[in-house]
């Protein structure tokens, strides 16, 4: 089985992706959060350039993600990924926030199958001729589950590196589960190899869904990898770097890199705060006695105090 981290905005940029690749069993792919190449050929910003950066992702494989509806600017945006020596992108057709499926892109790009279809024809022709592959990460559709019979039909006539399929429909967001019966047609009848994601938060879901799709060759990580970043080892046996430590010494030295990482990028220590704040929302069932310190963290103002919280948590 092969294992990837999944795209979240705003939580596994490098530093986390560094950080976690230094101290848990490695992914096989690093998925980048979205870029979203400016049209016109404004290139990406500041912080995505940091993001893609080689010197950044040093011995791992990351695949950057972009989010657009324009072949114009996937093709662009792909050009300049090249130069940084990448040679596969993925698609974001999944994202359903307004902000982005109102201007038709991510899962709202699902709505208009057809311009989808045009798109995929330019993108990989496009894709071709620099020599590069690309994935697709996608819903099942925007209102009906139904849609994906449609979607898989265009999909199908691409050479897609893979297919990454999040079994929820746009208008479900995160809530209700996963749709596995239209999941498992998709996995059957889908040309590209298909990857699995959603709602993997622990070993029993993981091995459940292992032993219903055996022919499943990879699944995606999102957040179960949050809440659980030993989950890999758990699920796979999969060998970690300083697995010889408890988990609570790994836990503290992952979290010193990111805090590191963090102070060493972000200007304000609010910012960083920010941050660390919701890494510890989704760590907070790793260790039922570190409530009381986590609610003290979540009000902690300055960093001084976060350290001296942290510190009494892995100290004890
Ligand atoms: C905070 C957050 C940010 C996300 N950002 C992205 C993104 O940039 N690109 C993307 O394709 N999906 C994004 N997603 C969706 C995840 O990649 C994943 O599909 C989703 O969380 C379901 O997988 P999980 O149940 O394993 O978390 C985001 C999800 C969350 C919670």
């Amino acid at each position: 089985m092969k294992f990837y981290l999944a795209p979240m905005e705003g939580i596994t940029g490098y530093v986390y992706r560094n950080a976690y690749h230094a101290h848990f069993a490695p992914m096989d792919k690093y998925f980048t959060p979205f870029l979203a190449p400016k049209n016109n050929g404004g290139g990406f910003s500041h912080r995505e350039k940091n993001d893609i950066l080689p010197e950044h992702n040093q011995g791992m494989e990351t695949v950057p993600q972009i989010l657009t509806n324009s072949s114009q600017d996937f093709l662009r945006a792909a050009e300049d990924l090249k130069e940084y020596g990448y040679r596969e992108v993925n698609l974001n057709l999944g994202c359903p926030f307004a902000t982005v499926t109102a201007k038709g892109k991510g899962a709202g790009f699902l709505r208009e199958p057809e311009r989808l279809e045009t798109f995929l024809d330019q993108v990989c022709e496009g894709m071709a001729s620099l020599g590069m592959e690309f994935s697709v990460k996608t819903r099942l559709g925007a209102e009906d589950p139904l849609e994906f019979d449609r979607l898989l039909e265009i999909y199908n006539h691409f050479p897609l590196k893979e297919l990454i399929i999040h079994p929820r429909v746009l208008k479900d967001f995160y809530k209700y589960h996963p749709k596995m019966e239209n999941f498992a047609k998709a996995l059957q009848d889908s040309h590209a190899p298909v990857c699995y994601n959603g709602d993997i938060f622990d070993s029993e879901t993981y091995n459940r869904l292992t032993d219903d799709y055996q022919d499943l060759q990879a699944v995606m990580f999102g957040r179960g990898i949050l809440m659980d970043p030993f989950l890999i080892e758990k699920v796979s046996g999969r060998p970690a770097p300083g697995q010889e430590r408890t988990p609570k010494k790994r836990l503290e030295a992952f979290h010193s890199q990111l805090l590191e990482g963090y102070i060493e990028i972000m200007s304000g220590e609010r910012n960083v705060l920010f941050k660390m704040k919701e890494m510890w929302a989704h760590l907070i069932r790793f260790d039922p006695g570190w409530e009381p310190y986590i609610k003290k963290l979540r009000k902690a103002q300055h960093l001084s105090e976060y350290r001296i919280i942290t510190d009494q948590m892995f100290r004890e």
